[in-house]
């Protein structure tokens, strides 16, 4: 098991990609804390995995709710080992039919309050003197921009600066900051991205879908679990040496 012991914390853990390395994490010995802003689903994933499992309720918006989940995991679990900055929202509108509410929220959470939690569990491990690993969950939509996405794209590609940026400022620390670039993937955000390209697009519902899925290279769209093994890879002292990289794990979609 190659995360023995070690205190992890998946920010939207309790659903879709982070469910997916929470599960994966628990599998490999660590004691996982699933936070979320959807407290019971979170709750129920930490019963269903029962063992040194817990559940905290997490606002990546508010700093207050950072500070409250990293006094928690400390208090119940000793200190943090593992961050998967995962929680992310997603939205889309032409250029010029943006709204100043979607860019705050999206940026809220997917910019800010990533770097915030980035920042509240650097040091907390900085406290700790035993390091640490951070993976920051980016897209491949931050590598490129689109017509009808600008405002994810952006935040996306203010994830990989980041994950470059805490990764030169945090390795003296021994704490690896380390990002994945997820491709098109079957999760409930996806479910959603397809009704507003149906909308902007003209489309039936689901068609999008299929579509982006047959242009993968691999020859389908990437599920969950297709992103545990890279985020315990990343967790884990095989990656000690590995320093502000974001990995494309997206069947083939980019190349960089
Ligand atoms: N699905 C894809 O195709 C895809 C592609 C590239 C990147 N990603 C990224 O992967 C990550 C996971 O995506 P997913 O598809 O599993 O999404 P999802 O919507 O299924 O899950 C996101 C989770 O984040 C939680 N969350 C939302 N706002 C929060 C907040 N303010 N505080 C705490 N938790 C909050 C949600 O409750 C949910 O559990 C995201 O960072 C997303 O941007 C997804």
């Amino acid at each position: 098991m190659r995360l023995s012991g070690k205190v992890a914390v998946v920010t939207g853990g309790a659903r879709g990609i982070g469910r997916a390395i929470v599960e994966r994490f628990a599998r490999e010995g660590a004691r996982v804390v699933v936070a979320d802003i959807l407290a019971e689903d979170a709750q129920s994933l930490a019963d269903t995995l029962g063992g040194d499992a817990m559940a905290v309720a997490l606002d990546v918006t508010r700093r207050d709710s950072i500070d409250a989940m990293v006094r928690d995991v400390v208090a119940r679990r000793g200190g943090i080992d593992i961050l998967v900055n995962n929680a992310a929202i997603f939205d889309m509108a032409p250029i010029v039919e943006v709204t100043e509410e979607s860019w705050d929220r999206q940026f809220a959470i997917n910019t800010k309050g990533l770097f915030f939690t980035l920042q509240a569990v650097a040091k907390q491990m900085i406290a700790q003197g035993r390091g640490g690993k951070i993976i920051n969950m980016a897209s491949q939509a931050g590598r490129r921009g689109e017509a009808l996405v600008s405002v994810y794209c952006a935040s996306k590609a203010a994830v990989i600066s980041i994950t470059q940026s805490a990764g030169l400022g945090l390795i003296k620390h021994r704490i690896n900051v380390n990002g994945i670039a997820p491709g098109v993937v079957d999760t409930p955000m996806w479910d959603a991205v397809d009704a507003l390209f149906a909308r902007y697009e003209n489309r039936p519902l689901g068609e999008k879908k299929r579509l982006v899925g047959e242009a993968v290279p691999f020859g389908r769209m990437g599920v969950p679990e297709d992103h545990a093994g890279a985020a315990a890879f990343l967790a884990s002292a095989d990656a000690d040496y590995v320093v502000a990289q974001t990995l494309n794990v997206d069947g083939g979609n980019w190349m960089s």
